[in-house]
């Protein structure tokens, strides 16, 4: 099986580029306004999974996941969560598996936004294929954003709310392609197999799983109180993003605070976890530096896994 590990040289740590603010602008209210109605509380699975078996104090109000979904785009703009361009890899991986099979049924295994089905629309137009592109999100808020995001450049993509460990309607045997940012450190560590079983059914023989998974530690309150304040600093050496988004800083502020008390990344702990999880496919994994979250900078894993014929 061919695995390696190399450790990459950080070089200059990802910037927001021109285009994706401008857009961001833009979306990143509306992305607001949609999860304060489209955010629904679940019984199971989500950006609020963390706060089951928390106790009382956890669960008195109902929860759902607007807090992350109305909040991400605004943290985008001062590139403080995890998402796909951080990751110079994707870009090329899915451009070649594309070049490949210009034809493909791709799978987005959830997303925060339309961000991961952008890079994939970058690899698209690299590539000249024509693929036919499903995602999967537990929550109608980020399938919103991307139907938002398709209907702005004249894409096609199916977007279909459920859940990705649970359903039984997911189509099997169906996937040239699955494609997903950091999905393993959303989910709880006896999720984390459940997730790779999923992925080997959704996928054909042959078929191909592209993802990141940063490696780290607990969730602290001493790193949620230096996220909070790190997005009060930049926020305010941005005051400019207010105006520009309609959004009043005070209220910014809050939901920061909010989303840096409840946003819990379940990280891989070391290179014994992945290769355990990832046994059954012929994977590769290289190791690269992030600008981070909580944790600033960390590493991650950019993962490439074929199922086996
Ligand atoms: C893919 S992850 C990480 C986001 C990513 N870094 C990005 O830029 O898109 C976050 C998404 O997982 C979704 N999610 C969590 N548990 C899920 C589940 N069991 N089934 C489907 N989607 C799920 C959440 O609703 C959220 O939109």
């Amino acid at each position: 099986m061919p695995e390696e590990f190399d450790v990459l040289e950080p070089g200059e740590l990802y910037r927001l580029d021109d285009e994706n603010r401008e857009r961001l602008l833009v979306s990143a209210p509306l992305t607001w306004e949609w999860s304060r109605t489209l955010c629904a509380s679940k019984s199971t699975g989500g950006m609020e999974e963390w706060a089951k078996n928390k106790g009382e104090a956890a669960e008195a109000e109902p929860l759902t996941c607007d807090w992350y979904h109305g909040t991400w785009q605004f943290l985008r703009l001062l590139n403080m969560v995890a998402v796909p361009p951080w990751y110079e890899f994707y870009s090329k991986t899915l451009r070649a598996i594309l070049l490949e099979r210009p034809d493909a049924n791709v799978l987005i295994s959830a997303a925060a936004d339309f961000g991961m089905f952008s890079t994939l629309h970058e690899a698209i137009s690299a590539s000249g294929a024509s693929p036919t592109v499903t995602l999967y999100d537990i929550c109608q808020t980020p399938l919103r954003a991307t139907q938002w995001y398709a209907e702005r450049y004249g894409l096609t993509i199916e977007c279909l709310c459920d859940n990705l460990i649970t359903s039984p309607a997911i189509p099997t045997g169906a996937y040239d392609l699955i494609v997903t940012d950091e999905f393993l450190t959303v989910l709880k560590d006896p999720d984390k197999p459940l997730i790779l079983e999923r992925w080997k059914q959704f996928l054909k023989p042959g078929g191909t799983l592209v993802t990141t998974a940063m490696i780290g530690g607990v969730t602290t309150p001493e790193l949620r109180e230096g996220y909070a304040a790190r997005a009060r600093r930049l926020l305010d050496q941005n005051p400019e993003l207010c105006e520009l988004t309609g959004t009043d800083r005070d209220e910014l502020i809050r939901r920061f605070d909010v989303f840096a008390a409840r946003h819990t990344r379940h990280m891989l702990k070391d290179e014994e976890q992945i290769r355990s999880l990832f046994s059954d496919f012929d994977a590769t994994f290289a190791l690269t530096v992030t600008p981070g979250e909580c944790v600033n900078p960390t590493s991650s894993y950019q993962i490439v896994a074929k199922k086996r014929d």
